[in-house]
């Protein structure tokens, strides 16, 4: 198994695009049915080469992974079976309540997991919000925070509510919310405390910043990101060029430039659904 705890700290230079082996992807496009059937397919040799070639093969996806045209979200926790409170439901479909048996025994009310959904890798966060979102925010407890977002230049592009007045399932769906895991520095897979850091930590301040842990941590150069934090965010497609703006959580720390983006979820009974209609925001990676 490979030893990532000793990387914890080890805030790597980033390699360049043109050496990362991130490949090329001219001329592809996704559409809708194209991400159903194929969602993680399309992003396979870059998973292999891009974590391959530094050493994670403990997280690599399997081809292929998820039905086709289901949005139920499973557990992933290769590598990690004995180490993620997940490890024993690997491959098992999440549940909120998996969730909110998890967050009650954390000091912050929250509780993360590893996934896939339709084949991609995501990140699903419970954040205790209902219960703590009125109370002093020195409390530590942690509440989902509805934020200003800024492009990679700074410039401010708008609130995250301007994206979920106009379609509210965007809002986190039951104190949840699921994360597209390709980093957006270099596409890497961040994770819920796949190390133990001070980023990692079962600790929680408010505003969005570094400060705090229970962030999304990428171990490939140290990317954080706050799932508490929402904000409108932009980014570019990587094989059109266009920029577009999106729902996501806020980048706190590290080379990644801008946040990363939400998949809105819904519930089927206690299963853990992701929705399909924003998939444009996660056309960034090859
Ligand atoms: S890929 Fe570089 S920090 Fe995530």
């Amino acid at each position: 198994m490979v030893n990532i705890m000793s990387r914890e700290y080890e805030l790597k230079p980033a390699p360049s695009p043109q050496g990362s082996n991130l490949g090329s992807n001219e001329g592809k496009t996704i559409n809708r049915r194209q991400f159903l059937r194929y969602g993680f397919n399309t992003a396979t040799g870059v998973l292999a080469a891009s974590l391959g070639v530094l050493g994670f093969s403990a997280i690599l996806l399997p081809p292929g992974g998820g039905a086709s045209g289901d949005l139920g979200v499973v557990f992933w926790a290769k590598g990690r079976e004995d180490e993620a409170w997940y490890g024993a439901k690997h491959e098992q479909p999440m549940t909120r309540t998996d969730f909110v048996d998890e967050a009650a025994k954390s000091s912050t009310g929250t509780a993360g997991a590893a996934g896939i959904w339709n084949g991609v890798p995501v990140i699903v966060t419970y954040v205790d919000h209902t219960k703590y979102a009125g109370t002093p925010e020195f409390n530590g407890k942690a509440r989902f925070q509805f934020m200003e977002g800024y492009d990679e230049t700074g410039k401010r592009i708008g609130h995250f509510e301007d994206l979920s007045d106009s379609d509210p399932r965007i809002f986190p769906s039951d104190n949840l919310v699921m994360i597209f895991g390709r980093c957006t520095h270099l596409c890497c897979i961040p994770g819920w405390q796949l190390v133990s850091n001070s980023y990692t930590d079962d600790s929680w301040t408010p505003g969005g910043g570094d400060g705090g842990g229970t962030k999304l941590f990428c171990i490939c150069h140290s990317s954080r990101f706050d799932p508490t934090a929402l904000e409108m965010n932009s980014n570019r497609n990587r094989s059109s060029g266009a920029t577009f703006n999106y729902a996501g959580i806020r980048r706190s720390g590290g080379p990644a430039p801008v946040g990363l983006p939400l998949i809105p979820v819904q519930l089927n009974g206690d299963l853990i659904e992701g929705i399909t209609d924003y998939i444009d925001w996660y056309t960034y990676c090859d």
